[in-house]
């Protein structure tokens, strides 16, 4: 019985080790999961910016998170990014209702100038996209957006500046709840800084198609692709609201001093430190009576704190003249001002925007090409305004017809043809790589602090009910013809500005 007693106290003895050693090595593995799991927590990159540094190519200082302690950090990171979109799993996939009505002649043609599409896609139209030429835009990218089944995953490679990546994916997100079911699966690059990269001269120069890269710019000389900029769903920052709302209330601003009684000045109002030899060279030409214009200087921290009273910009509608001048590159300015149905004196643009390139001089503004002298031929476009005051006007107003044929609904329209026609060149079926995240409506707003959500919810889409416009098809010729005819008004403007000076 002893024996057997010990025996079995032995064995109870080694049962209670075992189950101790299976315990132990139960909590060193929930241990290790738990370190392992708030490491990968401790990398993920968010939308807001978290564990990213800023881009290489354009520094800014990098992103200030007062979110509290690193516990508070983490737990709103596995919130939002691991459990948010899982919990509203299943979108609803229904396409516009009247579709079986729908015949594409019934659909309203797009905008003209949406055949750009087809030229900026055209250096890949031969070659179509691989995914080893879409990784060569990899090295200029801050961010990349694979769409998949109306998902949409990012992949964060460095951080935008203020709110810049998460007001662009917003837009994206609302593409996909305007058109669900529309929008095809998508692979792309996007870099949210400001100025163009990929030199045409360079990459004319191998058989290998250039690397394929969003932005919100472009020029004559660069293949990068334009792409509607972020604060046409706002830009908190600076309180710019989405742009329905802001060309509303710009528009109702303009309204409220008839041409008449607008000032017969030029006026420009913006920040001239920006490394723009432009801006620099407009401060020169602050006189009214000498140069016909008042140059005012936007001091972003003084506006902040008396509200932006000063800085709202349907107050900015009360001169006959407005001018755009680009910064350190192209300016989210330029709607704006078109909006104010004042006469936009625009001053050589070097940058392209998506929309930009559809604007027709003296139908929608008066190109500003100094042949000796900027102050000059300001003075020249305002003496000529204030002798044709009706033509003026009625260019005024051509510029605000354009933006006014612009709204949300026709953006959403570009960014839908855009990315469906370069899907369309993809040679390869996209897959969100392993290092991407979900990216949802709730997820993005969970990372939003109050005024970025106040912004963003302001600037939700509706579900379309009928499908986006029609696109026109490419055709270089028309486009051809554009760019000359541009010219030659540029140039019978500059030559009859010679003449006035002699
Ligand atoms: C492209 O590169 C060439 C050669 O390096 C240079 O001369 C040209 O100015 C560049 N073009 C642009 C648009 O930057
Ligand atoms: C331009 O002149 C006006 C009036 O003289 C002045 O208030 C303003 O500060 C000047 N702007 C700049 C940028 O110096």
């Amino acid at each position: 019985m002893g024996g057997y007693s010990r025996n079995h106290h032995a064995n109870s003895l080694r049962a209670k080790s075992s189950r101790l050693q299976i315990f132990a090595l139960f909590a060193l593995a929930l241990f290790s999961l738990t370190a392992l799991l708030l490491f990968k927590v401790d990398q993920t990159r968010t939308v807001a910016g978290h564990n990213l540094e800023p881009t290489p190519w354009h520094l800014f200082p990098p992103k200030q998170f007062n979110d509290g302690s690193r516990y508070t950090r983490t737990s709103k990171i596995i919130e939002c990014s691991y459990l948010t979109c899982r919990r509203h799993s299943s979108s609803i996939i229904q396409k516009p209702r009247d579709s079986s009505q729908q015949s594409p002649n019934s659909l309203p043609a797009c905008p003209s100038f949406f055949r750009w599409i087809h030229q900026d896609l055209e250096p890949w139209k031969k070659s179509r996209i691989s995914v080893s030429t879409l990784m060569e835009a990899r090295q200029f990218a801050a961010f990349r957006v694979t769409i998949v089944g109306g998902r949409l995953y990012a992949d964060f490679y460095y951080a935008c500046v203020q709110s810049r990546a998460m007001f662009t994916i917003w837009g994206l997100l609302q593409l996909l709840r305007r058109y669900p079911g529309l929008v095809p699966d998508v692979d792309l690059m996007f870099d949210c800084m400001d100025r163009p990269v990929l030199n045409r001269t360079v990459y004319s120069g191998t058989n290998r198609p250039p690397p394929p890269l969003f932005r919100y710019c472009t020029t004559k000389g660069h293949f990068d692709i334009p792409f509607p900029d972020w604060s046409f769903w706002g830009w908190p920052e600076v309180n710019i609201e989405n742009w329905d709302d802001e060309f509303r209330s710009i528009k109702q601003g303009s309204q409220a001093t008839p041409w008449t009684k607008k000032w017969p000045r030029a006026y420009w109002k913006g920040n001239p430190d920006v490394d723009s030899p432009v801006r620099e060279e407009l401060m020169r030409c602050n006189h009214s009576r000498f140069w016909g214009a008042q140059i005012m200087r936007q001091n972003w921290l003084e506006e902040a704190r008396g509200g932006f009273e000063q800085s709202k910009l349907s107050n900015q509608c009360k001169h006959r003249y407005k001018i755009y001048a680009e910064g350190f590159a192209w300016s989210v300015s330029l709607k704006y001002i078109l909006s104010c149905g004042s006469l936009t004196l625009i001053i050589a643009p070097q940058y392209e925007d998506f929309f930009s390139r559809g604007l027709a001089p003296r139908e929608n503004y008066w190109p500003i090409y100094p042949t000796t002298d900027l102050c000059r031929s300001i003075k020249f476009a305002v003496d000529w305004g204030n002798r044709n005051p009706s033509e003026a006007g009625t260019i005024g107003r051509g510029g605000q017809d354009f933006m006014e044929e612009l709204p949300m609904d026709r953006v959403y329209d570009y960014m839908f043809h855009l990315i469906n026609e370069y899907s369309k060149l993809q040679d390869f079926k996209p897959f969100p790589p392993s290092s991407a995240q979900e990216v949802c409506m709730e997820s993005l707003l969970c990372y939003a602090d109050p005024k970025q959500r106040e912004f963003l919810e302001k600037s939700t889409a509706s579900p379309s009910s009928s499908y986006p416009c029609t696109l026109p098809p490419a055709d270089r010729d028309i486009i051809s013809s554009w760019i000359q005819k541009r010219q030659k008004i540029i140039s019978d403007l500059q030559k009859q500005e010679k003449m006035r000076a002699m």
